[in-house]
């Protein structure tokens, strides 16, 4: 049994897209994963997928701005799967308007599932990082917290996960728990399909647009984040804490 294959990780948002790419890769890596979405039922396939390649996954259903339900979720992953030692904060919604149109719903719902969402998550997983004196955390910035038109909520939202990021490093490092952000660029999913469609514009050649104007020439894909996840929740990592990874096929244009 290799040191990786007691530890449990949780991963928020893993019905789909980034998510679930980053329990899989966990998965293969070794760890025990709990793939948390807004519906239990809606993390069949991620659970099955895991599964097939042979990893160990259970499917819980919680809102992460939900606090009664996040501690239910962290109870049962707990319970039925071990300790949670490493938490990817990955679960996002976007609501997308120009400021002047922006309704106080699509504030509210954006930092509820951002912001709040990772507080919730990581203050009821950390109680057993610092228990056993090792710790992972990693969260789901964006480098539209650089600024994005039309994204004054989500900007905020993940420009705050930086700061709750170095803070949680600050405070968590002397338990041996590290904490990252990574912040995507382009990556393909059906948020960014949702995106396009909501502009009207055709997928594959919004893609191929957007493919265009970065560094390697190419959008990302859900893997390249969750190779990113893999290393910074990897043991040799120990020494990489309150970083943000802009992974996003080079600078930003
Ligand atoms: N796709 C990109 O280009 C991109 C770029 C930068 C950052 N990100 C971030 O990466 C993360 C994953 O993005 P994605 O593209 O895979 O998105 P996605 O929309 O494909 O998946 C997000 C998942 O989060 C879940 N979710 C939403 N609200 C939730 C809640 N309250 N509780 C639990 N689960 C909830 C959704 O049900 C969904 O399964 C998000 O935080 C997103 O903001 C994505």
């Amino acid at each position: 049994m290799s040191e990786s294959t007691a530890r449990v990780a949780i991963v928020t948002g893993a019905a789909r897209g980034i998510g679930a790419a980053t329990a899989l890769r966990l998965a293969a890596d070794g760890l025990a994963v709990a793939v948390v979405d807004l519906d239990e039922g809606s993390t069949a396939a991620t659970v099955q997928a895991v599964q097939a390649a042979g990893g160990r996954a259970l499917g819980v259903g919680a809102d992460v701005g939900d606090a009664e339900q996040v501690q239910a979720a962290v109870d049962r992953v707990a319970a039925e799967l071990g300790p949670p030692v490493v938490l990817v904060n990955n679960a996002g919604v976007t609501r997308d308007n120009m400021l002047f149109k922006m309704t106080d719903a699509d504030w509210d719902l954006v930092m509820h599932v951002h912001l709040r969402g990772s507080f919730l998550m990581t203050r009821a997983c950390q109680r057993f990082m610092v228990e056993v004196g090792w710790g992972r955390v990693v969260n789901l910035s964006s480098t539209s917290a650089l600024g994005n038109r039309g994204q004054a909520n989500y900007a905020t939202a993940k420009a705050g996960l930086q700061g709750f990021t170095k803070t949680l490093a600050l405070e968590l490092g002397k338990f041996g728990v590290t904490a990252n952000a990574i912040a995507p660029g382009f990556i393909q999913t059906e948020m960014t399909r949702a995106t396009a469609e909501r502009i009207g514009r055709d997928w594959e050649e919004y893609v191929a647009e957007r493919a265009a104007a970065i560094p390697v020439a190419r959008a990302g894909v859900p893997e390249d984040i969750a190779h990113t996840v893999s290393f910074l929740v990897s043991e040799g990592a120990g020494f990489v804490s309150g970083q943000v990874v802009y992974v996003a096929g080079g600078p930003r244009t």
